[in-house]
């Protein structure tokens, strides 16, 4: 489809995100200490480290929810950390995806009808090609039969995959994943990293904050570790898991493998968040 084949076009050398010694703060907190990392056309990378040290920070910099005060950021040759306006930020926030751990279904629509909003009008679409791309969609999370069913009649994991339907619906060029299982139910856990590991094998740049481990491994090319603001280290998925080269990483992959799927309890939505996925709702998923 559109969505893949626009992520795997282009030269894939060039990285599709990177980030050169960026540093933010709030007020005197300095929350990134010089973040650099980088993300190839089509790959996976994962983000993980404790509560707190930034993750969700570096996600919300991609999308220029957040401008920082320092360092560069290109997100397919768009330089984010420049952006200005608005109108510019939401040109970006169109073609990235971000799916956060809260779904932020509009809980008075049908799925069907929170699939098309935004294409409907943020992209302009008409209703008959942004409705037969939902069903399309509702077909590979495998959830076609709930197409007319509201978020409240859904299981968690069932919402979890409508909103990634959802960020499909834009034909994103990568997608962010923010602790998507973090507050599901551990029986609903698998079916969305099933969905992910499906959009990962098929060249959706994606890059992934998550506390599922095993999964990380699994799926990622590379893998960042990091702690108070700063990469600790960063590799193959292999080898940042099997052979850390900084006692740190291996101090918290031993926590984080003791407490499978659990790992650091994750902080609760920060209330600027809630404000920025509900605008993210109607501009960018
Ligand atoms: N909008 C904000 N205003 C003030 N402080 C914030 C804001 N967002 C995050 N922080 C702080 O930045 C730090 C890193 O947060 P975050 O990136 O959410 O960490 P992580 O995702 O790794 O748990 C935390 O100390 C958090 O309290
Ligand atoms: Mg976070």
């Amino acid at each position: 489809m559109a969505t893949l084949d626009s992520a795997v076009a282009g030269a894939p050398d060039i990285p599709q995100v990177s980030l050169r010694n960026v540093h933010l703060s709030f007020g005197s907190n300095e929350v990134l200490k010089g973040i650099d990392l980088d993300v190839g056309r089509g790959r996976a990378v994962s983000i993980i480290g404790p509560s707190g040290s930034g993750k969700s920070t570096i996600l919300r910099c991609l999308t220029g929810l957040l401008t920082p005060q320092g360092g560069a950021i290109t997100v397919s040759g768009t330089r984010v950390d420049l952006l200005r306006a608005e109108p510019e930020r939401i040109e970006l926030r169109k073609r990235v995806g971000f799916v956060f751990q809260q779904y932020n279904l509009f809980p008075h629509l049908t799925v069907l009808q929170n699939l098309v909003v935004a294409p409907l009008r943020v992209l302009g679409r008409d209703r008959a090609g942004a409705e037969s791309d939902a069903r399309r969609l509702l077909q590979r999370v495998r959830l076609e039969d709930k197409i007319h069913a509201y978020p409240g009649e859904l299981s968690g994991g069932q919402q979890q995959r409508v909103a990634i339907a959802r960020a499909l619906a834009m034909h994103p060029e990568l997608i962010l994943f923010d602790e998507v299982t973090s507050a599901l139910d551990p029986e609903t856990v698998g079916e969305v990293l099933t969905v992910i590991r499906e959009l990962v094998d098929e060249g959706m740049t994606c890059v992934l904050v998550t506390h599922e481990m095993q999964f990380a491994e699994e799926i990622s090319d590379e893998v960042y570790f990091t702690e108070a603001g700063r990469i600790v280290e960063h590799g193959p998925a292999r080898q940042l898991f099997r052979s850390p080269a900084s006692d740190r990483t291996r101090a918290f992959l031993a926590r984080a493998l003791n407490n499978p799927g659990k790992g650091e309890a994750s902080a609760p939505l920060h209330p600027y968040d809630r404000q920025q996925a509900l605008r993210l709702k109607l501009f960018a998923v």
